[in-house]
């Protein structure tokens, strides 16, 4: 994808970029991060995000890589040059630190459901098993994730290395509508199960004396993350789409479908969360202690199972895939390695930090970071502050560096398409003040609590 290729249909792009946006995001930390922080605050505060925050710098970076048509790293060098401060040429460097982080947990999240692939192809999960202690045989032990990890991580790589388009396109098509089939399965089956209506109650129903600022930086944090906005990715795949397609569609399009995939997860986990008896507060091991023992009610759940965590795996797969390539598009295009060596290298990297992060739930529990264990500390790091602070360079450099022309002519293909000046004001608006705003206050004040 580093050879200014460009996404041969419109139909593949919103394939990739979906592809990117829906994975471990939407199925195993939205449903988490809702349990943490109270239920249905926390799903109003992310859908205000969403809508406010989001969705215009969505659109924003679409206009920064489409217009730059490069890496994230090069897109603010070039579309900075011949204007003053030449410090912005240099904020993309963020987004590859992001991508980093990120990929150092989400690789193992990744490995969990590779290695929860292979345990429902043994049929391990029946009813009456201790979930609970699965996954911490699962999760903390000292070699098996790390395996998994280095499969899942390869296999990024491998993808990765072939050139990204053509293969991505194809397996998402099949996996994206069949992963919405299987969700929809499993929603139904934990909705009909007694004693669901309190996982009901705890998703719809606001409780505001749950409302905290760490409610709402979390809210901040997963809708950034769930985009996948504020690291580049979107810039990167930008750069790849054609000046005729209308981005706004495109970037509505994806939010709507990401937002989607999200409350369907919420609808799946917490009701039988509820149902089994169990807290929502259980933390990142919520679906894979959750998931396995709805499947022992269903019948033929065995089967379900394995196509479950097959799909989820490909989920997992298309989100890892666009973050290795945020730091493989700036390793080609600035450091000009190639591709072979940007992967290598990229991933040698990761796999040094995702090893501590999965140790950190084992034999490294007792180290801590700011007072998280290494894992929750790259979480938290990367989505409730290297996503935002990413993200708020972007809109400031977009609404304040770009002029309203250029802004507007990226968004309009030039004047060829035709949207309400009331729209085109509003998100200007929106990206001049109210996205850099919001994001400046939340951090300040949850940094100064
Ligand atoms: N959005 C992806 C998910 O929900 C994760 C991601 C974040 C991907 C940031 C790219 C960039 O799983």
């Amino acid at each position: 994808m580093s050879n200014r290729d460009s996404f041969s249909s419109k139909f593949g792009i919103l394939v990739a970029l979906a592809g990117s946006a829906v994975g471990l995001g939407n199925l195993w930390r939205f449903p988490y991060l809702v349990g943490n922080n109270g239920g249905a605050v926390f799903i109003i505060l992310y859908l205000l995000f969403l809508i406010v925050i989001c969705l215009p710098m969505m659109i924003t970076e679409f206009t920064i890589g489409r217009r730059s048509q490069s890496n994230v790293f090069g897109a603010f060098k070039i579309l900075s040059q011949g204007k003053k401060g030449k410090a912005w040429g240099k904020i993309g460097f963020i987004s590859v630190l992001s991508a980093l982080v990120i990929l150092s947990f989400y690789s193992v999240v990744g490995g969990w459901t590779v290695d929860y692939i292979t345990q429902s192809l043994c049929f391990n999960f029946k009813e009456g098993l201790d979930y609970e202690q699965m996954f911490r045989y699962s999760s903390e032990n000292a070699f098996r994730p790390l395996i998994f990890t280095l499969v899942f991580l390869l296999l990024t790589a491998l993808v990765v290395i072939m050139g990204v388009n053509k293969g991505i396109e194809k397996y998402t098509k099949v996996m994206m509508p069949l992963l919405f089939v299987m969700v929809i399965l499993i929603a139904v089956r934990s909705l009909t199960l007694q004693g669901s209506n309190e996982g009901v109650k705890f998703l719809f129903r606001p409780d505001w004396s749950k409302f905290t600022i760490d409610t709402v930086l979390a809210a901040l944090g997963q809708s950034f993350f769930s985009l996948s906005i504020g690291c580049g990715t979107i810039i990167t795949y930008a750069s790849y789409v054609k000046r005729n397609e209308n981005i706004v569609r495109l970037s509505t399009e994806t939010a709507l479908m990401d937002t989607l995939f999200a409350l369907l997860a919420g609808i799946a986990i917490m009701p039988a969360v509820f149902a089994f008896g169990l807290t929502p507060e259980e933390g990142p091991g919520l679906v894979f202690v959750i998931i396995p023992q709805i499947f022992s009610q269903l019948p033929m759940g065995g089967i379900f199972a394995i196509l479950f965590f097959v799909v989820l795996f490909f989920a997992a797969l298309s989100s890892s895939i666009s973050l290795l390539e945020v730091m493989v598009a700036y390793m080609i295009e600035e450091i000009h390695w190639s591709r072979k060596t940007a992967v290598a290298l990229s991933t040698a990297l990761v796999t040094i930090l995702s090893v501590l992060c999965s140790l950190s739930l084992g034999v490294l529990k007792n180290v801590s970071v700011l007072g998280s264990n290494i894992f929750d500390f790259m979480d938290k790091l990367s989505a409730n502050i290297l996503l935002p602070v990413g993200g708020l360079l972007f809109v400031l450099f977009a609404g304040w560096k770009m002029s309203d022309k250029e802004y507007f002519d990226e968004i309009t293909n030039d004047g060829n398409l035709k949207f309400k000046p009331l729209f085109l004001n509003v998100l200007r608006f929106i990206v001049r003040f109210v996205a850099p705003l919001v994001i400046v206050l939340i951090m300040l004040v949850s940094l100064l609590k």
